[in-house]
């Protein structure tokens, strides 16, 4: 899977903190896990039910509808789903002692995967609705709360975006100056590790006029910097304005015609999909910020091929000179999975020498966890618990180091800051440099959506301490 799982600490008031529509009646609270796809999906669901008459409440205990918005990539993320869930029945009894009644829905990856498995492990949920049929969520509610246990997991072969309605423009200027717009969903790559085929569906590319739109949109409402999500988001096609196909890298430049919008990102790629055009963009758009997640997951040719990631180490190695050649300051991230099975000694080390030829900024590196469903869950020579545990310590200590030194050599450097939100400590605000980190600055320093000059003074853990320049 191509998308992170990120700490909910690094969105900030994505997800959690949403909007109260003033005639609502019933009170929704939703809690997202995983990749910023759920994010999103998460906003378009509260969109959707606020329509339906529901606010949103950051209070679990005072919520008519409870809606896990859920992750299945890795073992804990589904576990912890569970043992919420668990929670969540102590609060429904009690809810309903006082005579109140507390629907529970679980969306995501996990519905998806398990569908009626979940209402059987815990009966406390009403609804399973899988992330291809969010636009049915009202429909599947009024069924709900007349009693039904209701699992909805199929395939839709309608476009979901299509029918979610577009939150309102005071909405989006109260989600902020960041945005995250879904352009394409699914994978047909069938990495032998992952279950995002099977809990995602296959491949599909929303169309350009509807991107379009909806990046209009956010800018209007104030936002500067827009990241295109997609479990293969560099796999994106679609019909153009000129009826020519376009790739993602025609899609970029047309959203960089967009006034306002001042900063693009997309995430995640894989890199069979990094063709000449997306590199062009990367050499040629002012507007797209030289950062680029590509996750490569192992430096040993023999686990790429176990893994079908379908190119060997050398293929990676060269497109990341080729990125370069067009964009010399472009930061690199990744994700790695140490103990697939059969991973010896030896393929580790090939991991290790790739993540010292690139160089990583960034990077998210995970134990293999087998998948239910999937062929790595099959394969016979799994790695031991603590030969997992020992490889990811040592691969981390290394991505660490290089995520430090990237850090430290911006010290000194003047950079552009979009300033994205109040700090958390009094007379400071938040801002992010090109490269997704974080920039500590004086309150004063900028309006909320300004792009600022600043100097980079200092390190902090993952963030950036700078002055005005
Ligand atoms: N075990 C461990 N990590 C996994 N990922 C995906 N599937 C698994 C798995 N079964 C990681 C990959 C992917 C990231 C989002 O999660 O590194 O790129
Ligand atoms: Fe999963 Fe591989 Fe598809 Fe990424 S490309 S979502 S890792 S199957």
């Amino acid at each position: 899977m191509e998308l992170n799982t990120i700490e909910r600490d690094d969105l900030g008031a994505a997800a959690e903190d949403l909007v109260v529509p003033p005639a609502a009646t019933r009170k929704v609270f939703v809690k997202t896990y995983g990749c910023q796809m759920n994010v999103y999906d998460s906003q378009r669901m509260t969109d959707a039910l606020a329509i339906d008459g529901y606010a949103a409440t950051d209070a679990i205990g005072e919520a008519d509808l409870v809606l896990l918005n859920t992750c299945h990539i890795r073992e804990k993320a589904a576990e912890k789903v569970y043992s919420e869930l668990g929670r969540i029945r102590e609060l429904k009894a009690e809810r309903a002692k006082a005579g109140r009644e507390m629907l529970v829905g679980v969306a995501g990856c996990v519905a998806q995967a398990e569908g009626a498995e979940i209402i059987r492990r815990s009966p406390a949920v009403d609804l399973v609705i899988g992330p291809q049929t969010y636009h049915r969520l009202p429909a599947v509610l009024a069924k709900a709360r007349s009693g039904e246990k209701i699992v909805e997991t199929d395939y839709a072969v309608e476009d979901k975006f299509e029918h979610l309605p577009q939150p309102k423009r005071a909405e989006l200027i109260r989600r902020g100056v960041t945005a995250f717009l879904t352009v394409q969903e699914g994978c047909d790559k069938f990495c032998t590790f992952c279950v995002v085929p099977y809990t995602r569906g296959s491949e599909v590319s929303r169309p350009v006029a509807q991107i379009v739109a909806e990046a209009e949109r956010l800018a209007d409402a104030g936002v500067r910097e827009v990241t295109l999500l997609g479990q293969n988001v560099n796999a994106w096609h679609g019909r153009g304005e000129d009826s020519e196909e376009w790739g993602l890298g025609r899609l970029l430049f047309r959203l960089a015609e967009i006034p306002g919008l001042a900063r693009l990102r997309y995430t995640t790629s894989h890199p069979r999909d990094m063709d000449d055009e997306l590199i062009a963009a990367h050499r040629d758009l002012p507007a797209l910020m030289p950062y680029l997640h590509l996750p490569v997951q192992s430096g040993s040719d023999r686990i790429l091929k176990a893994m079908n990631r379908r190119h060997m180490a050398k293929d990676y190695l060269t497109l990341i000179d080729r990125i370069r050649a067009a964009r010399n300051d472009i930061a690199l991230s990744g994700d790695f999975i140490v103990g697939f099975p059969g991973e010896t000694e030896a393929d580790f080390e090939a991991t290790m020498q790739l993540v010292k030829d690139v160089n990583y900024a960034s990077a998210f590196s995970f134990k293999y966890s087998p998948r239910p469903g999937t062929p790595g869950a099959e394969m016979n020579d799994q790695v031991p618990e603590a030969v997992k545990d020992e490889r990811l310590q040592r691969l981390q200590a290394l991505l660490l180091k290089q995520q430090r030194h990237f850090g430290a050599s911006l010290v000194g450097r003047t950079i552009d800051t979009l300033v994205e939100k109040p700090g958390r400590q009094a007379g400071q605000k938040v801002g992010r440099s090109p490269w997704l980190q974080p920039v500590i600055v004086d309150e004063k320093a900028g309006e909320i959506g300004d792009i600022i000059q600043v100097r980079i003074t200092k390190t902090g853990y993952n963030s950036l301490f700078a002055e005005l320049a």
